[in-house]
């Protein structure tokens, strides 16, 4: 089976390495000619652990080729998995659909007979239905009724894009065609044998399941991080609180991390254009309870520079403040909507002088925030600081020695934004340790 993916970010890349990885010949699409040229190199535009091996692997076999033409991808692919971005628009909740919609432009006049298009973008209920028929109309009138239309979202979390796609906790497939089902059975064959459960049912649930899916997410954190709240009124201590929910196995011990909350390219614009989207609908009073979710969620990012300034005696001017972290999370370079960058700029808008180190984010960071200082390892970005901020929970941090780092700051003061230090090691070198949701 030959199968192309259209539009090579973090979900196209991986998903062509994986598609190779289980044995297809496949043609990568994208529209930006130097992400073509690296990727034919066998290299990943972005960090993701164990892509640029699976990159490297098949196209050193040559199972693995990527391409700017359409024509070729048309021609190529008998499966064609649409993987385009959908960011949200800006001054608006919703999601900007233009990426996808010209996906399907441009390969619909290039498509063969009998071709399977699969979606798997996040995308507004409704959108699947609307693109099946602007894609009927878009390819040759001869063979327009030969071709079919799934969608089948992705629930991979980058920093486990490969290991998610190689072994996911579920495949869901949006359909009107049995044969298209027939065909995705067929290319997912290896993990439907290795027991994934496939859920098959119409455009509109699986559009759904996705934008469910990351709602419920993002829904648990923000809860953890509203007894967050409650905890610092009361003197109680959220980390101990989440530990102790965890052993009812209903509610789980899974995205009950409270601190910072989050960011990155999906579930805060997935939310966001899932109001959206039911207020189109008619349906906003359903999903009101998600604008709290986004409120509390940014109320964190508000109180860790309150704690901060706290901390600093009630201002920030004059003083040096050590940023640990800027990706949007551990194990990825992504700092689409960083929590973590976040803090490190309105800090420095309220006259801080911030210095920011991270393992492998340091060049998005720059080229976002290109008024922040940065430093080359985390002891730097220590040296002379009066307070550590600790805003990604990369494992290196978490390995710092408190009395190593201790000679170089200017006062042993480190907030923990995430929850995962350990504040005893921290204490007991001499640091006062602080976090959200806990007792000082
Ligand atoms: C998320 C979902 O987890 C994936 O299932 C989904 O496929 C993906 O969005 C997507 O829509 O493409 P991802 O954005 O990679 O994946 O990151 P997550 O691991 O979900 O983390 C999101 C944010 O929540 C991060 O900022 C993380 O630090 C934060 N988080 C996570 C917490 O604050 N507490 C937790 O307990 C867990």
């Amino acid at each position: 089976m030959r199968i192309t993916v259209i539009g090579t970010g973090y979900l196209g890349a991986t998903h062509a390495a994986c598609m190779a990885e289980l044995g297809y010949e496949v043609l990568g699409l994208d529209i930006v000619p130097e992400k073509i040229a690296t990727l034919s190199q066998g290299r990943s535009p972005m960090y993701e652990p164990g892509l640029d091996e699976l990159l490297q692997k098949h196209v050193v076999s040559g199972r693995l080729r990527f391409t700017t033409d359409w024509a070729e991808a048309g021609a190529f692919g008998e499966v064609h998995f649409v993987c385009t971005n959908t960011p949200q628009r800006k001054g608006e909740f919703a999601c900007d659909m233009s990426y996808v919609e010209a996906a399907f432009d441009s390969l619909a006049p290039h498509l063969r007979e009998g071709a399977v298009v699969v979606g798997k973008s996040t995308v507004p209920v409704g959108s699947a239905a609307r693109l099946a028929e602007r894609m009927a109309s878009g390819a040759p009138a001869d063979i327009a009724d030969t071709i079919e239309l799934a969608w089948n979202p992705e629930f991979l979390r980058e920093g486990y894009a490969v290991q998610d796609t190689l072994h996911p906790d579920r495949l869901v497939v949006g359909t009107r065609s049995p044969r298209a089902e027939a065909v995705l059975r067929e290319v997912y064959a290896p993990l439907l044998e290795a027991g994934v459960p496939m859920v098959v049912t119409d455009f509109a649930t699986s559009e759904l399941v996705k934008a469910a899916a990351n709602s419920f997410l993002a829904t648990k954190i923000s809860f953890i991080n509203a007894m967050a709240e409650v905890c610092e009124a009361s003197g109680a201590d959220v980390v101990q609180l989440a530990g102790a929910l965890a052993y009812d196995e209903r509610i789980g011990g899974k995205f009950l991390n409270s601190g910072l909350g989050f960011g990155g390219g999906c579930l805060p614009k997935d939310i966001r254009a899932f109001m959206a989207r039911a207020g189109e609908l008619g349906a906003d009073q359903a999903l009101t309870f998600l604008r709290e979710v986004d409120s509390i969620n940014m109320r964190r990012r508000s109180r860790m520079v309150e704690l901060a300034r706290e901390q600093l005696g009630g201002g920030f001017l004059g003083q040096r403040i050590a940023v640990l972290g800027a990706a949007f999370k551990p194990n990825s370079d992504d700092v689409r909507d960083s929590p973590a960058l976040n803090v490190a700029a309105q800090i420095q808008l309220q006259g801080g002088q911030v210095t920011v180190y991270d393992p492998k984010a340091m060049d998005n960071a720059r080229k976002l925030f290109p008024g922040l200082s940065f430093a080359p390892t985390a002891h730097e970005a220590a040296t002379g600081a009066h307070v550590v901020l600790h805003l990604t929970e990369w494992q290196e941090f978490r390995d710092l020695d408190p009395a190593e780092l201790g000679p170089l700051v200017a006062e042993r003061r480190i907030l923990d934004g995430r929850n995962v230090l350990d504040p005893h090691k921290w204490r007991s070198a001499g640091w006062t340790y602080r976090a959200l949701g806990r007792p000082g």
